[in-house]
């Protein structure tokens, strides 16, 4: 067991009214409103860009992305389709055939404007074309703003198996501007807010502190919010990368949420990640309360904040044989074990605690019967 809590990431600038701009070796961060304006810092190290992105952020991200940087206005384009059923081999060797195409080498840059999906498989296959071509994020969703672009996972579904296939590899620089948020659809809001929520549980008591109480589409200074998240998860990577420690902290909902999201997958009625994982992390404080000297009044609160934000999952009892057996196959158990992230206190985790399967089934009983 170990637990972390710590700001790792030494503040570098932030003049008033301008973004956060935290040069952390190898990968620069811009965050905030402005950011986009600031991004010519890192592309002027480049002659050649191709934008990737999708058919929605075609329509609503990059008329601003060319507008706001006009150092890649012209530059050469692969959209791909949406969804993460996209997130697949096929649209991986979609982009390398189209960056084959366009004749694209070594010195180019790839810049990956879009959410989870877009940065998850354009970092991969800008990582493996050529053996490696570098590439830059510009996440356009909640969720890639405080998660998905940061970090350096990348990689594509394969053979059903989510996240399956890909590699680490850090993007030079990542740009987050909230510029890009208007256009978003009101469950990919609540989604991205899930993942909010968490670094406020795990790492980051002020930030909860600012949440509490709001609905995730009035968040009121939402520039600092996402400044805040971005950051939390920053301190986490840039300590731990390969996910050998720390940075499982952020699994916190996510063993039980991941059973939850497959599950209704598999039964044809999808959920987001984000309403997933609320659920996973209604069960897994309940879990840290059985376990430690987690305060029960703490888990009330968790539970008030997820049910004003968050819909019940439609789960009942005769689903829990199928969702234990969706968390036995998840990557992150080892010999059978169920490990878990779980809270000590609000804004403090810990990982690789071991629960017994028994304890998992009272926790879905705990989020089914209150
Ligand atoms: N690499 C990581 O560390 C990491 C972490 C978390 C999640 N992920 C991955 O991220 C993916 C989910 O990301 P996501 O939630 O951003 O989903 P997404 O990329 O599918 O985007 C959601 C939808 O919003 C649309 N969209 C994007 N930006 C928009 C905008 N500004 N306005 C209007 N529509 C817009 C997209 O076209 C898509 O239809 C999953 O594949 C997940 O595995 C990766
Ligand atoms: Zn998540």
């Amino acid at each position: 067991m170990a637990h972390f809590n710590v700001k790792l990431v030494s503040y570098i600038s932030r003049m008033k009214n301008s973004p956060l701009i935290l040069d952390t070796k190898p990968v620069s961060y811009f965050i905030g409103e402005g950011a986009l304006s600031h991004s010519s810092k890192v592309l002027e190290n480049f002659t050649r860009f191709i934008i990737l992105f999708d058919e929605n952020v075609r329509t609503h991200c990059l008329p601003i992305l060319r507008e706001k940087v006009p150092a890649v206005a012209m530059s050469d384009v692969i959209c791909i389709e949406s969804g993460e059923n996209k997130k697949n081999l096929d649209q991986a060797v979609y982009i390398w055939n189209e960056l084959t195409r366009l004749n694209v080498d070594r010195d180019a840059l790839i810049i990956n404007l879009g959410g989870g999906v877009i940065t998850d498989i354009g970092g991969f296959a800008a990582a493996t074309f050529k053996r490696g071509i570098q590439f830059v994020n510009f996440p356009t969703t909640v969720l890639g703003m405080v998660d998905a672009a940061i970090g350096g996972k990348t990689g594509i579904d394969f053979e059903h198996f989510k996240n399956q296939v890909g590699l680490f590899v850090d993007p030079v620089s990542v740009i987050i501007d909230p510029i890009f948020l208007d256009t978003l659809e009101d469950k990919q809001w609540q989604s991205g807010f899930a993942e909010i929520l968490k670094y406020g549980l795990i790492i980051d008591r002020d930030l909860w502190r600012i949440l509490y109480g709001k609905k995730y589409r009035e968040i009121g200074d939402l520039n600092k919010v996402i400044i805040k998240a971005a950051r939390d998860k920053i301190d986490i990577v840039k300590h731990d990368f390969k996910e050998k420690g720390i940075r499982k902290n952020l699994n916190f909902g996510h063993t039980i949420g991941h059973a939850f999201e497959s599950h209704f997958l598999l039964s044809g009625h999808p959920v987001t990640h984000g309403q997933a994982i609320a659920a996973g992390m209604i069960c897994e404080a309940w879990l840290s309360c059985q376990l430690f000297e987690f305060d029960p009044s703490q888990l009330d609160e968790i539970v008030e904040m997820i049910d004003a934000n968050f819909q019940r999952l439609d789960v009942n009892e005769s689903h829990i044989p199928q969702l234990l057996n969706l968390m036995r196959q998840d990557k992150k158990v080892r010999h059978g074990k169920l490990n878990f992230s779980l809270l000590k206190k609000i804004g403090k985790a810990l990982h690789n605690v071991e629960v017994l399967p028994s304890l998992v089934v009272d926790s879905i009983k705990y989020y089914i019967n209150t």
